[in-house]
């Protein structure tokens, strides 16, 4: 397969076109990002890391039965994936209150919820990526009714076996986020990626952040941390 041209440049990823139409070329970089991009940092092995973190991620999901983007790994920061149309949203679940959740109902920091909490957030740099509602995608034409109920479902699928994984890893999954695309059959499928820069990760022993929240707060050196889950997630047997 080759690698042709660059198609889009995000804040952690690179896509470039291949010579076969339905297939895209996605170099992770050694870069970090937060708060819309205010806050930006070269970090060598971040992108390996991540890379490798979503490879194990995504093709333990297709073997759970969770269709996905991921087609195959082709060295430590470059992967093949299926070409989709990304459905301009995050789809964001919950289990434990953070992050966003956190700062705008005042709850209290880890506050365990009885069932999963879900969002979605409107993907625009210039809005700052707002919260929309599913009647509001809708009528925005960004999302069908359809799409918005297979989102809901896919993604609490993918909190049941990402649970389960780092549940293994002795780690709590306080939050995360995916993405979805329409694939070249019209299917909606999981896309982007997932790593600990679209997770929050707590140890249930040190009660330590093992994630992006690292970054965002300050808190040490990250691509230790990245490095420690994909020593982990290495040695979940079913992953593995
Ligand atoms: O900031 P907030 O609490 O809404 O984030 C929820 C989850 O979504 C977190 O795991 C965070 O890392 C992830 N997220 C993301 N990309 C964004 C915003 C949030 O991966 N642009």
């Amino acid at each position: 397969i080759v690698k042709k041209d660059l198609l889009y440049k995000g804040k952690a990823k690179e896509m470039y076109t291949t010579n076969e139409p339905n297939t895209m070329w996605v170099h992770y970089m050694d870069q970090v990002t937060a708060f819309n991009g205010k806050k930006k940092v070269q970090m060598e092995g971040k992108g390996q890391t991540n890379c490798e973190i979503s490879a194990l991620i995504f093709q333990d999901l297709a073997k759970h039965g969770i269709k996905n983007h991921f087609i195959k790994q082709i060295d430590s920061n470059n992967q093949l994936v299926k070409r989709v149309q990304i459905i301009p949203l995050e789809t964001v679940v919950r289990n434990f209150a953070s992050g966003s959740f956190e700062k705008k109902f005042a709850a209290k920091h880890l506050m365990k919820f009885d069932k999963p909490v879900q969002e979605f957030f409107y993907k625009s740099d210039e809005l700052d990526d707002p919260f929309i509602n599913d009647f509001q995608a809708e009528a925005l034409g960004v999302a069908t009714e359809d799409q918005m109920k297979q989102m809901r479902a896919i993604a609490l699928k993918v909190n049941d076996r990402l649970k389960e994984i780092f549940s293994e890893m002795n780690i709590d999954l306080v939050d995360f986020k995916v993405e979805f695309g329409m694939d070249s059959d019209n299917q909606l499928i999981l896309a982007d990626e997932i790593s600990p820069d679209s997770c929050r990760l707590i140890d249930r022993e040190t009660k330590k952040s093992l994630d992006k929240d690292v970054f965002r707060k300050g808190l040490g050196a990250l691509v230790p941390v990245y490095k420690e889950i994909l020593g982990r997630l290495e040695k979940v047997e079913d992953v593995k």
